[in-house]
């Protein structure tokens, strides 16, 4: 059976919405929702089978842990060891960002099943700046939410990209309309004896450390401090070649094949007359990825100056060109 998908765009439909997925998960199901950055699959966070099946949906590799999701500060309470809880920087972080594009990365409490952790001690959580999120939350308690992808495939910030990947996978799609950020949430490790940054996002080192008043670690150092599992595995790339000129000499559009898909700023964008212009920005960079997958194209140029883009679309962009 194909996925329900269930309408929380409309005023009136949204009440009915929320409820069904709410039952669906309590029920050990997996449904998938919106959040501010990118669409999560979600799974009852406290029911290892659920989560074994949001694994086995994205097909995802069991080595790399899932971010659990909460309402609000009070549910994060249970989820991590007190000492983590109860301090200054997670204080800090939390009154900041919380609910925001960020997830934190604490020792774990006992409650936190090891299938969610991959194993590991720690276990990383977030509260999601989404309403429909929120609301569905407070219903259901915890969930664990990797991106609504197949794995190998860019994350979802439309609920019809969750149905492009996993339609006959899944229980419902809760439609939010297209994501705010589109791109992942900052990964931040408080876990260790120096903050860290392991996956970049819209909330940047800069802010981080203005907030905590210290220096993070460089990225993703220190003996102590196992990288975010999900960093060694290949990451996503579309099948079109990606070139990244990123602030190198112009390619003469004549070099370019005709139609073919640029990325760029404002700025740059009339010199690309004749080719199928497109702005580079985070927040639709997933969408034009999987249409240039859905078009078979054979080649994407990425042009702009590095200061141009955040540190988290430049990691992004970086990624599919490597790939
Ligand atoms: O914006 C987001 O974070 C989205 C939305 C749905 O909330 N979720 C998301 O989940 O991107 P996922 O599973 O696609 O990515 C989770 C990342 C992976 O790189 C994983 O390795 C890392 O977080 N991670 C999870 N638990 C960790 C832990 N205990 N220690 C270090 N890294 C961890
Ligand atoms: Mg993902």
């Amino acid at each position: 059976m194909p996925a329900e998908l269930l309408n929380g765009v409309d005023a009136l439909a949204r009440e009915h919405a929320v409820a069904r997925a709410a039952e669906l998960l309590r029920g050990g199901l997996l449904v998938a929702f919106p959040t501010e950055t990118v669409y999560g699959l979600g799974a009852d966070a406290l029911n290892p089978a659920a989560i074994a099946a949001a694994f086995d949906a994205k097909g995802r590799p069991a080595d790399n842990p899932l971010i659990v999701h909460v309402h609000g500060l009070e549910a994060l309470v249970r989820c991590a060891v007190p000492d983590a809880i109860a301090s200054e920087r997670l204080a800090r972080i939390a009154a900041a960002f919380m609910p925001g594009p960020i997830t934190v990365v604490l020792p774990a409490a006992p409650a936190i099943p090891a299938i969610a952790r991959a194993g590991l001690p720690t276990v990383a959580l977030r509260i999601p700046d989404h309403p429909l999120a929120l609301e569905l939350l407070a219903a259901t308690g915890p969930l664990v939410a990797p991106s609504a992808n197949r794995s190998g495939r860019p994350s979802p910030t439309t609920a019809a990209h969750v149905f492009e990947d996993l339609a006959d996978r899944i229980a419902a799609v809760l439609d939010g309309g297209p994501c705010r950020v589109g791109l992942e949430s900052t990964v931040l490790d408080l876990s260790a004896d120096r903050p860290a940054i392991l996956r970049p996002g819209e909330i940047d080192a800069a802010a981080i450390e203005r907030v905590l008043g210290e220096d993070l670690a460089a990225r993703g150092t220190g003996a102590d401090r196992p990288k975010a599992p999900g960093m060694k595995y290949r990451h996503y790339a579309p099948a079109a070649r990606v070139r990244l000129l990123l602030g190198r000499q112009l390619p003469k559009p004549a070099s370019l094949p005709v139609g073919c898909m640029v990325l760029t700023t404002p700025r740059h964008a009339e010199r690309f007359d004749g080719c199928d212009v497109r702005s580079l920005r985070a927040d639709t960079l997933y969408a034009l990825f999987r249409e240039a997958d859905l078009r078979g194209l054979r080649e994407i140029v990425i042009y702009a100056e590095p200061d141009e883009l955040s540190d988290a679309l430049l990691d992004r962009v970086r990624k599919a060109a490597e790939g």
